[in-house]
């Protein structure tokens, strides 16, 4: 095999998103996400008012206190602030590394309805190479599983086809300089309880690392962002889960199924309360501590990181300055959990 010339970056990369006390910012919902959540707002979904999203975000003074990295969606990383300074630009100068979505979307399974696999492997490459030259340093590739206990989903087949389009995304984002998330999100919808959970967990998981050893792509040039081990949305087990109780499992999980060259693991908060996912965080690393977990434990939020901030904002630029105040406070809350320092 020839030696991956951007092999020395990689590594400098993973060890900039993984350092201690911060993690990543995941603002790269794309046009279709953002707009359910502008929604809620009753704001219009058009490409100003992304951008004036996505600067307060950006742009947020103290944020770099907490952040190592941010996901961008494509339109987000070609964008500037409103006095035409490109986002990436502002975040180069706060040592915030431009990551970008190279995923375009889930597509659904015909034989197996409600299950999806992930599409945008075709041009892969030409898109990873542009998103390199425009200043990307890392990427996120997201399949979604379902479980659905009646239906033995998720099946066989799509865990494995989910897993291997995952190594090969990582394959060709590690040739063209990016450092690849692999992100198989256990979608928290459903009644089953913690233990379903674990268990398609430790399925899931284990096929992602069987796809990336056989693909021959190294692992300690990736990072994992998996959901927390919880019960789901619906059951009454999720009603009483405490912290400590994510935690274990969570942990347990991990230690089982994550080789211990992948340098971090940096979890999803996919429906949890901005409360409840930097709770879960501080009592993982309070464990990963006593264990001695060998990777590091963080943070790649979206929602749970922009949830409050954006109902201050409200599409009103008088708003700004409480909503960006609002962004860093939520991001340091999450530093200091990545610590196992969080006093809530
Ligand atoms: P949530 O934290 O809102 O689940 O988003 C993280 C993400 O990037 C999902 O792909």
């Amino acid at each position: 095999m020839t030696e991956n010339p951007y092999l020395t970056e990689l590594q400098t990369t993973a060890k900039h998103l993984t350092q201690r006390g911060k993690g990543i910012l995941a603002a790269d919902e794309s046009t279709g996400t953002i707009g359910k959540r502008l929604a809620i707002l009753s704001l219009e979904n058009t490409p100003e008012t992304r951008r004036a999203l996505r600067e307060m975000l950006v742009c947020a003074p103290g944020n770099d206190e907490a952040y190592s990295g941010m996901i961008l969606f494509q339109e987000t990383l070609y964008q500037t602030d409103s006095s035409g300074k490109p986002f990436v630009s502002i975040l180069k100068e706060k040592n915030i590394l431009p990551g970008i979505k190279v995923d375009t979307g889930l597509k659904p399974v015909p034989e197996s309805p409600g299950e999806t696999t992930t599409d945008g492997l075709e041009d892969l490459s030409n898109r990873c190479a542009s998103y390199y030259a425009q200043g990307a340093r890392f990427a996120k590739w997201r399949a979604a599983l379902r479980i659905d206990v009646n239906r033995g989903l998720p099946s066989d087949s799509v865990v494995h086809e989910n897993a291997r389009e995952l190594a090969t995304y990582a394959a060709t984002a590690q040739s063209e300089g990016l450092l690849p998330i692999v992100e198989p999100e256990i979608l928290i919808d459903g009644t089953h309880g913690q233990e379903v959970s674990a268990a398609v967990a430790e399925r899931v998981i284990s096929a992602v690392y069987d796809a990336l050893r056989e693909q021959n792509v190294p692992v300690e040039l990736t990072l994992l962002k998996p959901m927390m081990i919880m019960p789901g949305v619906s059951s009454e087990e999720r009603k009483n889960v405490t912290p400590d109780i994510v935690a274990v499992e969570t942990l347990r999980v991990m230690k089982k199924v994550v080789p211990e060259q992948v340098p971090g693991i940096m979890f999803l908060s996919g429906g949890m309360s901005e409360e409840e996912a930097t709770k879960n965080l501080n009592a993982l690393n309070i464990l990963a501590e006593k264990e001695k977990a060998p990777w590091s434990l963080s943070f790649s939020f979206g929602r749970a990181l922009q949830h409050s901030a954006m109902k201050i904002w409200n599409g009103d630029k008088n708003n700004l300055e409480e909503a960006m105040q609002m962004a860093s406070e939520v991001a340091r809350a999450n530093g200091r959990a990545q610590l196992g320092k969080f006093e809530g």
